[in-house]
């Protein structure tokens, strides 16, 4: 029998290079969101599935989510989204958590798509979350974090654009236009999607005749907002009547971050403010406000504008022996090296020493150093830079300090 090597559709494998790029994006979302004071939590990928029932919206439930039936009979989703899990975590805790609470996570999520640009089946997602803070300072503060990992990434201003609703005007219109709770709710899926259909006016009238304006003035909260980030030099925020986002537990505020890249022209990430969501767990509401931020679709846009690190090993050296009889000698500097922090691997392979040079090359090791009789006799060292051919003739205690 021969098993096929591929993986499972939509779902990721990184090799060596490719983990090195998502390191650089996590290693980036970890260095922005501490600055801001946000904590690390993290949970399982596993989460009951009437968990997901209660509020996300029914698309993802019916049609995105992994669920199955575990041996006890019970049905168990492999999670879609973090925020359920989050809203869970602190409800369970309740008032022995100190509000307002900073939280972050990086999880990998699984949804149940067509994979396509920008989209799979598997993807890592930054979520940033404020519980506790009913103001606009923490939609500013959400906003400022939005816009500084953006910045961290090398990304200007003029390239992305940071767009701002408020459900609530939403709401007023739609009970302007005299729509049922369920009309509504059909309405605000229909305007989620509102860029991506053309015949919105033609569908929108299969819900109601009543027109419904999606032309209003923003509210004094969403001015504000905008006002206050204006005078921290976040200048790309604009107000945009339709962005509705999908999830059913968003209250109010919502937000989402376009590249203006015309290859790339997409929503990036987003999120917004769910003051009702921790209701689902009888706990008293608790205001609160995150977003999310997907691995995917930021590697596209540090692709597009040329931004991706070029990959460099972790190992800083790699010993090559003239011959195998020489491998204790080896060992014993690799030791020693390590004890000052250097990364060492060894080439015990006995092939041609020009094929262990090669071999460092491939894997982007910086340094090599080769081993024979002469080098243990006088324990001097020539260190061979590989990017540049540079030499260098060091002791055995040199050697660390040259590297770092
Ligand atoms: P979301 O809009 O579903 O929101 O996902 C947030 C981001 O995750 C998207 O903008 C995108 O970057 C990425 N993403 C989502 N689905 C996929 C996929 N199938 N493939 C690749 N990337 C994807 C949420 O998940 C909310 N729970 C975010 C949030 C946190 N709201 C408040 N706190």
């Amino acid at each position: 029998m021969s098993l096929d090597t591929t993986s499972y559709k939509g779902v990721r494998d990184f090799y060596p290079e490719d983990q090195f790029i998502q390191s650089h994006i996590t290693n980036t979302w970890r260095r922005v969101v501490e600055r801001f004071g946000y904590a690390e939590y993290h949970a399982s990928v596993l989460e009951s599935a009437e968990l997901y029932r209660a509020k996300s919206g029914e698309e993802i439930v019916n049609e995105q989510t992994y669920t199955f039936t575990d041996r006890g009979e019970r049905e168990v989703t492999l999670r879609p989204e973090m925020t359920p899990t989050v809203a869970r975590m602190v409800a369970a805790k309740g008032r022995e958590l100190s509000f307002p609470l900073r939280w972050y996570s990086i999880p990998n999520l699984f949804r149940y798509e067509r994979p396509q640009r920008g989209r799979l089946r598997e993807h890592w997602q930054l979520n940033v979350d404020l519980f506790g803070l009913e103001g606009i300072e923490a939609e500013i503060e959400m906003i400022t974090i939005a816009h500084h990992i953006m910045q961290e990434f090398g990304i200007s201003e003029d390239k992305f654009e940071i767009r701002i609703n408020d459900r609530i005007l939403v709401k007023e219109q739609m009970e302007i236009a005299g729509l049922s709770e369920d009309e509504q709710h059909t309405y605000q899926k229909l305007l989620d999607k509102k860029d991506k259909i053309d015949d919105f006016a033609d569908q929108v009238r299969t819900i109601t005749d009543k027109p419904i304006s999606t032309d209003f003035a923003p509210s004094s909260r969403i001015t504000s907002i905008i006002t206050n980030l204006n005078q921290r030099s976040i200048t790309n925020v604009v107000f945009s009547p339709t962005l509705m986002r999908g999830f059913d537990y968003y209250t109010g505020i919502v937000f989402e971050v376009f590249d203006k890249h015309p290859d790339n022209n997409r929503s990036l990430f987003g999120g917004g403010r769910y003051d009702k969501l921790l209701d689902i767990f009888d706990h008293d509401p608790v205001p609160a406000i995150g977003f999310g931020m997907g691995d995917v679709t930021i590697r596209d846009v540090l692709e597009t504008y040329e931004l991706l690190p070029t990959y460099r090993s972790t190992t800083d050296l790699y010993i090559c022996l003239l011959d195998k009889k020489y491998t204790s000698a080896a060992d014993e500097l690799a030791r020693e090296l390590r004890q000052s922090n250097i990364n060492v691997a060894i080439d015990y392979t006995g092939r041609k020493i020009g094929d262990q040079i090669k071999k460092a090359d491939r894997d982007r090791i910086p340094f090599v150093i080769c081993i024979g009789e002469d080098e243990i006799a006088s324990d001097i060292y020539t260190i061979k830079e590989l990017s540049t051919g540079k030499e260098e003739k060091l002791k055995g205690k040199e050697i660390s300090s040259y590297i770092k």
